[in-house]
């Protein structure tokens, strides 16, 4: 299987080399040449680790057995035999995600991601730092997605005191050889600007092997079309889900799922205040805003960089250069009706108050808490005309989020078990000023890996 970038600017890659360099070297999204259709019948009463591999092979230039044994190594001990569990309630099911090591959904994707690179470059004699900007959550799973693997180091970057507690517990705590924290003195806009410039110096991004593991990764994206693979193999009703999205891959590899042949009636798409992708599908008018802080912290994102995709894959081919050129340059873009013929794609978006009525809300009728981002999809599938029962994507435990959760049910919520057993763990953390130059020097200070 070749890729080519969304922007069509770059030459084809195999996929190896797609997973390596997370985005295309002429600023484009990997894509797949052709979608292939699979064998549905093949993948009854599979586990999910014999789903994964199934599903993501005609995707992967890797021996059968090698891609096996990443799946099964990814999905096994670290998930206790629960990747991704559909619990029954009052309006259908809810897929929970969030069972991994971090507690949240991009552990899915992640624990597989970090394992492939890291036997890419045991291949290649290599080795790799993926540098990662994080608001909070993805901090977690990125450093703990490349314990175990000599090939590969994460290095996080937060900003200092905006973060949750818990969410630095979590990253200062992990104190492995490979996973470091940097605490930068600004906000996430500036780690993503440090991110950013670091990125742009070709020459010093390949001396240090800089790598991204950020949902821009097309392997990421495959990780996660497999647990929409395997909804559809356990309910075996066509697909109906809703789903929490900000940068719109959670969303996208529903879509994609859809794509390799998975019978499906309706996706709908829940966004927070920051609603980009929601206003693009009502009006076909990208248009940037400004960005709210939420309650759902993992989804205030402005620009939703896998709807790029979606505008290629769904009919706007080679278009989507020009089309790119004029998001980036005005902020706003109008697109033609795309993915004509798919399934219906319905989107809806939550406030801060509707948030909180819907943890509260949910939690009174079934026992059961969300956490926030969970809570704008309950929210969001309760406001679309009702077609049956469907599912609520939940992508994160709520012990990850007490604060909210707390407000909204008038009570002093604990955190995770596990997050609060950290406590006592000692932290490992540098702190920098928000300057590209000095995380430069940091880097460079770095031992050799390979
Ligand atoms: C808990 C949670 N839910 C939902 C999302 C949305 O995922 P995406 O932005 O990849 O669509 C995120 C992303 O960061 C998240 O952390």
């Amino acid at each position: 299987m070749q890729y080519r970038s969304t922007r069509g600017l770059s030459d084809l890659v195999g996929f190896q080399d797609a997973a390596l360099a997370g985005l295309a070297s002429d600023g484009g999204l990997f894509v797949p040449e052709v979608i292939p259709r699979l064998d549905l019948e093949a993948l009854e009463g599979l586990s999910y680790p014999e789903v994964a591999w199934r599903v993501m092979s005609p995707f992967c230039d890797i021996p059968t057995r090698d891609l096996q044994s990443l799946c099964f190594s990814a999905y096994g001990p670290e998930y206790g035999g629960e990747v991704a569990p559909l619990r029954a309630d009052p309006w259908g099911h809810v897929l929970e995600l969030f069972h991994g090591p971090t507690y949240s959904f991009k552990d899915v994707a992640l624990q597989f991601l970090g394992r492939l690179l890291n036997y890419i470059l045991e291949k290649r004699q290599d080795h790799c730092n993926l540098l990662v900007a994080t608001s909070g959550d993805t901090g977690s799973a990125a450093l703990r997605s490349v314990v175990g693997c000599s090939r590969l180091r994460a290095v996080v970057m937060f900003p200092k005191g905006r973060v949750s507690p818990l969410q630095e517990l979590q990253m200062t705590t992990m104190g492995y050889p490979n996973t470091h924290c940097l605490e930068i003195d600004g906000t996430f806009d500036d780690c993503q600007a440090i991110l950013k410039q670091l990125n742009r110096d070709a020459d010093w991004k390949r001396q240090h092997r800089l790598g991204a593991v950020n949902s821009v990764n097309w392997a990421r994206l495959l990780a996660q079309s497999v647990y929409y693979v395997w909804t559809w193999l356990q309910l075996g009703q066509p697909l109906q889900v809703v789903v929490p999205t900000g940068n719109f891959g959670n969303f996208l590899s529903a879509w994609l799922a859809h794509r390799m042949g998975v019978p499906t009636r309706r996706l709908a798409l829940a966004t927070n205040e920051n609603d980009i992708v929601h206003r693009y599908f009502q009006t076909r008018r990208y248009a940037r805003g400004g960005v709210h802080q939420t309650l759902a912290p993992a989804m205030d994102i402005q620009v939703a960089s896998n709807l790029e995709r979606f505008f290629y894959l769904a009919g706007g081919g080679h278009q989507v250069t020009d089309w790119m050129a004029q998001f980036e340059q005005s902020g706003s873009l109008d697109t033609p009706l795309l993915d004509v013929g798919g399934p219906e794609i319905v989107s809806g978006s939550a406030n801060r108050g509707q948030i909180l009525q819907a943890i509260r809300q949910y939690f009174q009728e079934t026992g059961t808490v969300l956490c926030p981002h969970t809570a704008v999809a309950w929210y969001v599938s309760r406001q679309l005309p009702p077609i049956g029962p469907g599912v609520l994507v939940a992508t994160a435990h709520p012990g990850k989020f007490p604060e909210a959760v707390g407000e909204a049910l008038g009570i002093n919520y604990p955190g995770h078990p596990g997050l609060e057993a950290l406590r006592d763990r000692p932290r490992q953390v540098v702190a920098l000023p928000a300057q590209p130059e000095a995380v430069r020097r940091w880097m460079e200070g770095l031992t050799s890996l390979g």
